[in-house]
């Protein structure tokens, strides 16, 4: 038969009892075992003994010492605190981490909820009206101010944060409304003053060549300067007709260097572009700020290429021996075949993609495109912008961080709003772009925004990847006019198009057709009809000369050929074999229309000479480009308030994700509302250990390993889309010169808001539902720390994986990190297995030790905290170290992103 537990526990209490000291002392030590049960048995009865009948007290010291937080109401010197040994029922209540009455007349009783037990423990008090008293206090805690403390509190309910939560929520709610009135009036105001005045009809800019007024030394390379002639020709009335129009006349355009002559020849496209000119005093205005922008008046940028050839990965050949000549100040179309190479062949130009072969060079050099990024403008075949700004906005933040440092706001505003007019947006300015899914402008509208992001930093070369797909005939005439006009200042543009109607392609001064990644003609476009007739192809008389070229480069040409033997029913071979073998003629050709031409201004734009830039050039484009573009601290106030914007755009997932954090701060607090705020229980201090109840090790801890868990579930998918929405747009960004540093940092600062916000809601409802013993301020400051963790863990996951795999891994990497909070596996055995310094790269360890460290310490009087610290691994005391760790891990997380960042996928930010 086995014995009792109970008396099994009495012997041991016995025998702890007898070699007690202070037993020894006491009248009892010399009895007989005989006399001492008699005695136990004579003291249950007694005023001074032990209620259970046989139990034998055990004296918890040699005088009336009564630990802090206990009630010892009838101990003295005489009779001192006495331990007995509990009943079942006792013993069950301690077990379950509850107190019970004294087991005998002697023994101390922890002081009780919502009583305060003074120093010397003869009293038990109410814990007064605005303090708290958890069991064992020896003195009120103060309820903070304004939180819910009635007489014989036990937590106090912290809701100062909560009404403070209601305020700034309302706060929020009212600055987004008025921020929505103010835009929307601004709107409405600048909507009405975009409208052109009629005065301006009037000024009129001037294309004019050297030697007329205002232009720098004849004979040297000169940019076309462009003046108002406002003052002289305002008398008159404004013609629209090219032929009777004295300004037309006088309408005149140096692009190639060395090649003044007197002629007012204009040609036929070129007299469409001027009536534009001539009847939009937005795009003259846009022409003039552009004008200003180009401001090295002695060079720009021209491209000679070589055997340019690009191989895939695999070995496929995409382009072969690509040659030719781009002149500053040309106009170059690219047209091809889809798949013909067009998109890879200005990728391979620019840099972007390495060519496998051949040689590029700029201005007469072979260096890197990359070096002139300020200077160059990409618009990319796909439309890569803001959803959740505005037209508008989208092309003020490009002007704003690439136009000139110089240029004050008011010069920038009307530079963008002669553009927007320019590109007829003036009436959806302050729309949304919208995207495929959400559209709000056309997809027309939004080519032209890509395409005014572009010419809002006015590039001194432009490459445009199809620019009028998806335009209607005139809004696609109007474009190729402003590039055709830009063109005449110098600047080289270059844009890849798809079938253009015939005024679309006469706007070209020279075209690149490609086939199969083969040149099949580089030249003037007046001679490319000439060119393919020299093939034996015969063009009909009334379409579209380039619909017929399309077709013959596509090897669809056959219906053209008029000589079986020459044009082989199509085959682009013969193309590609006729080109290389007479390339070398069009060549000699082209040098000779321009230099015997002196008669055609046309011939003059098509020469192929390029320019070979000297040092004092070199020096004059450097010194541009350093003026080119906002301030580093300007550009992260750009990027700081564009990423704002469009997170107040995106209210909902903005709302969203605060709601998230506070529901998760609820159900947490939820789960710990019935322990009343009693999250921790160790072993009374000596010698009162003895009337300790079962201890909790574990309560704080779980609340920092769900807080962890539901920060993380919160705030991951957020964190991820800081970045990992918007990888396009960034790289378009730094492939024209952003400062990638300085992005990044504006983007950094935008997520502060949410990051506090969220973390706030969280803690105000945890903080009210559990009432933990950690003070408000230090429970935010721990849940605002791991918030910013879990973001900067999120960037991380942003850089490293495509955008559909991202939230998830961002969850999963944040459930990982929560997991090695120290709670299981304990951290004492992760010490064991002298793992801790991984566990201590995760912030969750920190995280949770805050948690348990501001929660335990202000019962250190009470319990044996060493022991719990040991118990559980965690560190007690370090507050300070903990919340300096959880910021200094989100650092560091922040900077492995931003080296992901600038380190993957190079090749796209060039
Ligand atoms: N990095 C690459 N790896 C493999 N193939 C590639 C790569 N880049 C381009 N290509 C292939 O090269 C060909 C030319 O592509 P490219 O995008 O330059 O064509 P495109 O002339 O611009 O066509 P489109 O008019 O349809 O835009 C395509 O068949 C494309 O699949
Ligand atoms: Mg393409």
């Amino acid at each position: 038969m086995s014995i009792p537990a109970s008396l099994t526990q009495a012997r041991a209490a016995a025998t702890s009892a007898l070699s007690n000291p202070a037993f020894q002392d006491s009248p009892f030590a010399n009895m007989s075992t005989k006399e001492f049960n008699v005695t136990a048995y004579t003291l249950n009865s007694s005023q001074r003994g032990c209620y259970r009948v046989g139990a034998l007290p055990i004296a918890l010291g040699t005088n009336d010492t009564c630990a802090l937080g206990f009630h010892c109401p009838k101990s003295s010197n005489e009779f001192p605190p006495q331990y007995c040994h509990p009943t079942e029922e006792c013993a069950v209540m301690r077990a379950s981490r509850r107190t019970c009455d004294p087991q005998g007349t002697l023994e101390p009783k922890v002081c009780a909820n919502g009583f305060y037990c003074p120093p010397g423990g003869k009293q038990q008090l109410p814990c007064p009206k605005g303090t708290f008293c958890p069991s064992g206090s020896f003195e009120p805690f103060n309820c903070t101010y304004a939180a819910i403390c009635p007489a014989k509190s036990v937590r106090q309910l912290n809701v100062l944060p909560l009404y403070l939560t209601v305020i700034i929520d309302l706060t929020f709610v009212f600055v987004v409304i008025i921020i929505f009135c103010v835009q929307r009036r601004r709107r409405n105001r600048s909507a009405k003053s975009t409208t052109p005045v009629p005065e301006e009809r009037s000024q009129t800019i001037l294309l004019q060549t050297p030697g007329s007024p205002g232009t720098a030394t004849p004979g040297r390379t000169q940019s076309p300067s462009i003046s108002s002639a406002g003052s002289s020709d305002s008398s008159r009335p404004p013609s629209t007709n090219p032929s009777t129009n004295p300004r037309r006349a006088n309408a005149r355009v140096d692009h190639y260097d060395g090649y003044a002559d007197d002629d007012n020849v204009s040609t036929l496209y070129d007299e469409d572009v001027e009536n534009e000119l001539q009847n939009s005093p937005n795009m003259q205005r846009f022409i003039r700020s552009m004008s200003k922008a180009v401001e090295t008046s002695c060079i720009g940028l021209s491209f000679d290429f070589e055997n340019l050839s690009f191989c895939a990965k695999g070995g496929k050949k995409i382009l072969t021996d690509i040659t030719g000549t781009m002149p500053r100040g040309s106009c170059w179309g690219i047209m091809g075949g889809s798949g013909a190479g067009k998109s890879t062949f200005v990728n391979v130009l620019m840099g972007k993609t390495h060519a496998t072969n051949g040689t590029i060079k700029i201005n007469g050099h072979r260096q890197d495109m990359s070096k002139y990024k300020k200077l160059i403008g990409y618009v990319p075949q796909d439309d890569i912008v803001f959803p959740e700004l505005t037209v508008r906005e989208n092309i003020l933040h490009s002007a704003h961080a690439r136009l000139p440092q110089k240029w004050r706001d008011r010069e920038i505003q009307e530079h963008v709003d002669s553009l927007i007019a320019s590109l007829q947006l003036t009436h959806v300015q302050h729309s949304r772009v919208g995207d495929a899914t959400r559209p709000v402008i056309s997809g027309g509208q939004r080519k032209r925004v890509n395409i005014g992001m572009e010419l809002a930093a006015a590039p001194m070369a432009i490459f445009l990847d199809e620019p009028t797909s998806g335009l209607d005939a005139t809004s696609a005439a109007s474009i190729m006019k402003l590039l055709r006009a830009i063109s005449r200042l110098g600047v080289t543009t270059i844009a890849i198009v798809h079938q253009p109607r015939e005024r679309i392609f006469q706007g070209f001064d020279q075209v690149l057709l490609l086939a199969e990644g083969r040149s099949v003609y580089s030249g003037p476009t007046e001679a490319v009809q000439t060119y393919f007739e020299g093939l034996g192809y015969a063009f009909p008389q009334k379409a579209n000369p380039a619909d017929a070229l399309i077709d013959i480069i596509t090897g669809d040409g056959a219906e053209y050929c008029m000589s079986a033997t020459k044009c082989e029913q199509g085959e682009v071979g013969f193309l590609i074999e006729a080109w290389k073998a007479g390339s070398q003629y069009m060549k000699t050709q082209n040098k000779h229309l321009s230099l015997a031409s002196t008669q055609s201004e046309k011939s003059r734009r098509i020469s192929n000479q390029s320019l070979n830039s000297t040092a004092e050039q070199e020096e004059a484009l450097r010194r541009t480009m350093k003026l080119r573009g906002a301030s580093w601290l300007a550009q992260v106030y750009y990027c700081w308030k564009r990423a704002a914007t469009q997170q107040l755009r995106n209210q909902v997932s903005f709302l969203f994700e605060i709601g998230v954090g506070g529901l998760a701060g609820m159900i947490i607090g939820l789960s710990a509302f019935a322990s009343n705020g009693h999250l921790f229980q160790g072993l009374y201090h000596q010698p009162f250990t003895l009337l300790s109840s079962a201890i909790d090790y574990n309560s704080t801890p779980q609340i920092g390993l769900l807080g962890a868990m539901a920060i993380g579930l919160a705030a991951s998918a957020p964190g991820f889309w800081v970045f990992g929405e918007e990888k396009l747009m960034y790289w378009r960004e730094t492939a024209s010169g952003h400062s990638r540093s300085a992005y990044y940092v504006g983007k950094l600062l935008s997520t502060f808001l949410r990051i506090a916000l969220s973390s706030w809601h969280f803690t105000v409802f945890l903080g009210v539902l559990a009432t933990p013993l950690i003070s408000f301020q230090e429970m935010y400051a721990a849940n605002l720390m791991y918030f910013w963790c879990i973001y900067g863990l999120a960037s991380i996951v942003s850089m490293l994986v495509k955008r559909e795999d991202g939230p998830l891994l961002a969850v999963l990497a944040s459930l990982i990190i929560g997991v090695l909070g120290g709670v299981a596996p304990p951290l004492a055995k992760v010490k064991s297995w002298h793992m801790e310094w991984f566990w201590r790269l995760s912030p969750g360890v920190w995280f949770t030790e805050a948690y348990f460290s501001q929660n335990v310490l202000p019962m250190k009087y009470l319990y044996i905290t060493d022991l719990a610290a040991k118990s559980t691994g965690y560190t007690l005391g370090q507050y300070g170290m903990d919340i300096a760790m959880l910021f200094s891990i989100g650092v560091v997380y922040r900077l492995i992103a931003y080296l992901g960042l600038i380190l993957m996928n190079r090749d796209k930010q060039r």
